[in-house]
C-alpha cells in the first residue's frame, strides 16, 4: 500500500495536464483501478486482516482523491495564468491609427455648402423624395402641358388600375421644398434644402439619382442684388479663393421671373480647375426671383413679399472642387474609390477651421 501511495502521489504531482490527471484517476481509483481492485480483495481476507486493510485502503483512496482534486485546481490556475499572460495588453501604448471608413464626397460637399449658408442665416429644410405631382410641378408654375415636364425625364410612380389622379413622382429637383417650407413657415423665410433628386438619364455626368441644394430667401425687400451677393460669397467660401467673378446669363425657369443661369470665371490648367481667373466660364447653378404664382401657391402674399431662389448640383460641385472625372463612380460603392476620394470622418467642415482641410 505504501508503494501504491508513493507511486500515485508522485505521478499526480508530475502530471502536466488535466487529461493526464484523468488517466491517473482511472488507473488508481477508477472502476478497474489498482486501489479499487485491492478493495475487492477485502472480501477474501480474514476478518482481522480486513479490519486493518479496510480503513487503510479507504484512507489511501481519500488521500489520492484529494491529491487529484488539489492538482486539478492547480492546473486550472496555471491555465488561467497562462491565458492572462498571453492576452496581456499594454493600454499605455499609443494606438495604431486606422481609418474608420471615409466620408463620401457628396456628404462632404453637402456639409460644406450647408455650413456656408448657415453662416449667412439660412436654415435647413427637407421634403420627401417621393413627391406629389402638385409640389413637383404645378405649385412651381409648371402646368401639365408645360414642355418642362418632358425635359425633366421624370420617373412616375405606379397608380392602381382605375385611379386616375396624377401619379406621384420621384422628385426631379429640390424646388418643391420651397413650397413645403413656405407653407409651413410662411414669410419671411431663409432656407436651403439639400437632398436627392431623380431623372431618367445616364452618362459620364448624369446618373438617375443625384443631389441638389435649393436656396430660398423671401422678405419684403429682397432683390436680385442680394442674390448676387449671396452667390458670390458662397463661391468664394466654397472654392476657398479670395476673388470670384460671376456672370448672370438670362435664362428661363417657370418658377422664377426673371431667371438667370450663373457662370463662374475659371481656367483649366492641365485638367485642374482654377476658379476666379482665366478666360473660361462654367455654369454652376440656376436662379432667379421667385415667381409670384409660386409664392401664391405656397400661401405667401406676392403683393407684400418677394425674394430669390437658386438650385445647385451638389455632385457637380464635388466633381469640380475635388477633380473627380466621372459621376457614375460616385454611386458604385467601390471601396478603392471611396478611400481615394473620401474624407476623414472627424474633419467636420467649419467656416473657422476651414472647409476641406
Ligand atoms: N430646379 C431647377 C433644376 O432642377 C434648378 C433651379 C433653377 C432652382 C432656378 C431654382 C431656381 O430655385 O430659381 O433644374
Amino acid at each position: 500500500m505504501d508503494d501504491l501511495k508513493r507511486k500515485y502521489l508522485a505521478a499526480i504531482d508530475a502530471a502536466g495536464s488535466e487529461a493526464a490527471l484523468e488517466d491517473l484517476r482511472l488507473a488508481a481509483v477508477g472502476k478497474k483501478g489498482e486501489i479499487s481492485l485491492k478493495m475487492r480483495e477485502l472480501g477474501k481476507m480474514s476478518p482481522e486482516e480486513r479490519q486493518t486493510a479496510g480503513p487503510a485502503l479507504n484512507a489511501l483512496k481519500d488521500e489520492i482523491n484529494s491529491a487529484l482534486a488539489a492538482k486539478k485546481s492547480a492546473l486550472g490556475d496555471a491555465a488561467l495564468n497562462e491565458r492572462l499572460r498571453g492576452e496581456w495588453l499594454d493600454v499605455t501604448l499609443p494606438a495604431r491609427p486606422r481609418r474608420m471608413g471615409t466620408i463620401h464626397p457628396v456628404s462632404q460637399v453637402t456639409e460644406e455648402v450647408t455650413t456656408i449658408f448657415a453662416d449667412m442665416g439660412f436654415a435647413v429644410a427637407e421634403g420627401p423624395q417621393v413627391e406629389s405631382d402638385w409640389y413637383n410641378f404645378d405649385a412651381l408654375n409648371i402646368a401639365p402641358e408645360h414642355p418642362a415636364r418632358q425635359e425633366f425625364d421624370t420617373f412616375y410612380m405606379h397608380r392602381a388600375e382605375g385611379d386616375d389622379r396624377p401619379p406621384h413622382v420621384l422628385r426631379t429637383h429640390t424646388s418643391p421644398v420651397q413650397i413645403r417650407a413656405m407653407e409651413k413657415q410662411g414669410a419671411p423665410i431663409r432656407v436651403i434644402a439639400p437632398g436627392r433628386v431623380y431623372r431618367s438619364d445616364y452618362d459620364q455626368t448624369h446618373t438617375p439619382m443625384f443631389h441638389q441644394i435649393e436656396g430660398l430667401a423671401i422678405d419684403t425687400d429682397i432683390s436680385m442684388a442680394n442674390l448676387k451677393w449671396c452667390l458670390e460669397e458662397f463661391c468664394r467660401a466654397f472654392f476657398e479663393v479670395d476673388e470670384v467673378e460671376l456672370r448672370f446669363r438670362a435664362s428661363h425657369f417657370p418658377f422664377t421671373e426673371p431667371s438667370a443661369e450663373v457662370d463662374l470665371r475659371c481656367s483649366w490648367v492641365d485638367g485642374t480647375l482654377k476658379v476666379g481667373e482665366g478666360d473660361d466660364w462654367m455654369e454652376i447653378l440656376g436662379s432667379g426671383m421667385v415667381h409670384p404664382k409660386v409664392l401664391q401657391a405656397a400661401g405667401v402674399d406676392p403683393s407684400v413679399y418677394q425674394g430669390f431662389a437658386f438650385g445647385i448640383g451638389i455632385d457637380r460641385l464635388a466633381m469640380l472642387k475635388y477633380g473627380i472625372p466621372d459621376l457614375r463612380a460616385f454611386f458604385d460603392s467601390d471601396l478603392r474609390w471611396l478611400r481615394h476620394y473620401g474624407f476623414a470622418s472627424l474633419d467636420v467642415p467649419t467656416m473657422r477651421g476651414g472647409l476641406s482641410r
